[in-house]
């Protein structure tokens, strides 16, 4: 993740947004239709996310479409959510390429078959020059297990004698966990009510804006998101400075 921080006008608008997308089963149960029909709505009202992140010059954006904790769901669920998973890179790949957007995937892909694992190949080696949006999708991610395998990383650099121990920096967390090469989000939104991190990008969310609705996902719409960059525009990020340090120089990780 890069440090520097835009100040103005230009600081207004997030320039990386993550989102934990909540709340599809429950729209589902209110429609009395079954939950994989929410996660059906969810992929709509993520992609008019992206098209409204794209036009309005937002640099990245981060979607948690399947937490590690989320594999111990019905085993039913599980393979509904992979399927369209794999069907919407399948079916939005050429369009969002069409529209400059790089697209990226984090978590642990050991977990993910062979077919998913290959179309997401696929989809980040055909979008990979693009320089629009940067979209990156979290798969079988925790905030943990990124911690963890950025640590492990070094832990076998100290062990093979090419790192000192003393010499490790948050610079070499930055650039070992996910998003590496991303500023990291100025702005987290959870739809659904809850008030929680629920493990999504622990070390990138340090000092991010916490926005919660009780929108469910599936209902969450452009005039939802220009409340939430309505709201993000009046606060005062210091970085834990004070007002006066804010000239690109207070410091986060
Ligand atoms: C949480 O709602 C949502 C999920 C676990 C899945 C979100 C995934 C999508 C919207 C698909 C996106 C896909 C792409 C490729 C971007 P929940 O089921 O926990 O809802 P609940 O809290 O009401 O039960």
């Amino acid at each position: 993740m890069k440090d520097h921080q835009p100040t103005g006008e230009a600081a207004r608008l997030p320039r990386h947004i993550a989102v934990v997308m909540d709340g599809n089963g429950r729209w589902a149960e209110q429609r009395r239709m079954p939950r994989t029909a929410g996660h059906r709505a969810g992929v709509k009202a993520a992609r008019t996310l992206i098209e409204s992140c794209g036009r309005r010059g937002v640099h990245a954006l981060t979607l948690f479409a399947f937490s590690s904790e989320n594999w111990r769901r019905p085993k039913q669920e599980v393979s509904t959510l992979l399927d369209l998973m794999l069907r919407t890179l399948r079916k939005e790949a050429s369009k969002l390429h069409e529209n400059n957007v790089r697209i990226r995937v984090i978590g642990d892909r050991d977990r993910l078959g062979g077919t998913l694992c290959h179309q997401i190949e696929r989809v980040e080696a055909l979008t990979a020059d693009n320089t629009g949006l940067q979209l990156v999708v979290a798969v079988s991610y925790g905030g943990r297990w990124d911690i963890t395998r950025a640590c492990q990383r070094l832990a076998s650099r100290v062990a093979d004698g090419s790192l000192d121990a003393e010499d490790i920096d948050e610079g070499m967390l930055n650039d070992g966990v996910a998003l590496a090469g991303l500023p990291g989000p100025d702005l987290l939104i959870r739809t659904g009510g809850e008030c929680r991190l629920s493990n999504f990008l622990l070390w990138q969310l340090a000092y991010a804006e916490l926005y919660f609705t009780d929108v469910l996902w599936p209902d969450f719409t452009e005039a939802h998101l220009d409340r939430a960059l309505t709201w993000f525009a009046g606060r005062e990020r210091r970085f834990g400075g004070v007002p006066a340090m804010l000239d690109g120089t207070a410091g986060r990780a």
